[in-house]
């Protein structure tokens, strides 16, 4: 039995083009997710249109070379659990980038969450939600690195069998952002979820105060990304709780 030891209940949350290996290692979280990636030809093509249209991606000639660099940048400096994130038009670039995130001790998270239309276009993001090739990546990505999925909240879904399906599949964690559209964050939904495996909970953590009711819902680590971009010392106040900054512990059979 291994053990992924989380130093505090904090996680960075995947943003692309912003969340590089400098800007990851600032912050105190217990884990911090690098990207999100592109990490196929296709995928890539969809991050070049993107960004084309003004939104911030993370742009490599190779893919899979980039994220390397990201991931050797992030351990010099950064001694915390991490994880990066990730979508692929192709099974293969999920694999491939699993078993490079495995080398390296990390998690790969699968980006079954982003909603761009050119990543849906291609199967990707919150499309893999409804995509029975979910379950047969997640089967691939975990026999090679510990496996985490990212997914979104407010569509009509089975979250309950989604959850399920996916830990029976090899996945160890589900990254819940619980948005409600137009509305804060559904902590049904992630006490739903966190009954069936180990949870990030995740949208509009801005204070100890939604922080904790992320935890008291039953998730074992909370997320943040746009208060982060508000404020950089965000997580420093987060820790001041006791909770938040207390540690715990995932097992893996
Ligand atoms: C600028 C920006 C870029 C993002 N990029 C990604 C991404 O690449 N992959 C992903 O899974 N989520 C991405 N997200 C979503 C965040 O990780 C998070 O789930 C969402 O912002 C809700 O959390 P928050 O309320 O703490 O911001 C991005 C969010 C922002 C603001």
């Amino acid at each position: 039995m291994k053990v992924i030891k989380f130093r505090n209940r904090l996680v960075l949350s995947a943003m692309a083009g912003i969340n590089d290996h400098s800007f990851c290692s600032k912050f105190p979280a217990g884990m911090v997710v690098l990207g999100g990636f592109s990490v196929d030809e296709e995928s890539m093509e969809a991050s070049k249109k993107v960004a084309k249209r003004g939104r911030k991606e993370f742009i490599f000639e190779d893919p899979i070379e980039g994220v390397k660099a990201e991931i050797e940048g992030l351990i010099k400096t950064y001694d915390g659990v991490f994880a990066v994130n990730v979508r692929s038009a192709s099974e293969k670039g999920y694999l491939k980038t699993a078993k490079l995130v495995g080398d390296y001790g990390g998690l790969i998270e699968i980006n079954a969450h982003c909603r761009q239309p050119e990543f849906i276009e291609i199967g990707c993001g919150q499309e893999l939600l409804k995509d029975p090739k979910l379950i047969s990546i997640v089967e691939k990505t975990s026999k090679v690195c510990p496996t985490c999925v990212k997914i979104r909240g407010g569509l009509s879904l089975d979250y309950k069998k989604l959850a399920r399906e996916l830990k029976e599949a090899g996945c160890l964690m589900l990254h819940v952002d619980a948005m409600v559209p137009g509305g804060n964050a559904d902590f049904g939904l992630v006490k739903e979820i966190s009954k069936e495996i180990f949870t990030i909970g995740n949208n509009s953590v801005v204070d100890v105060y939604s922080a904790k009711k992320m935890l008291e819902s039953g998730a074992k680590l909370v997320s943040a990304a746009r208060a982060v971009l508000k404020d950089e010392r965000f997580f420093e106040r987060l820790l001041e709780d006791e909770l938040l900054s207390s540690h715990t512990v995932l097992l893996i059979n």
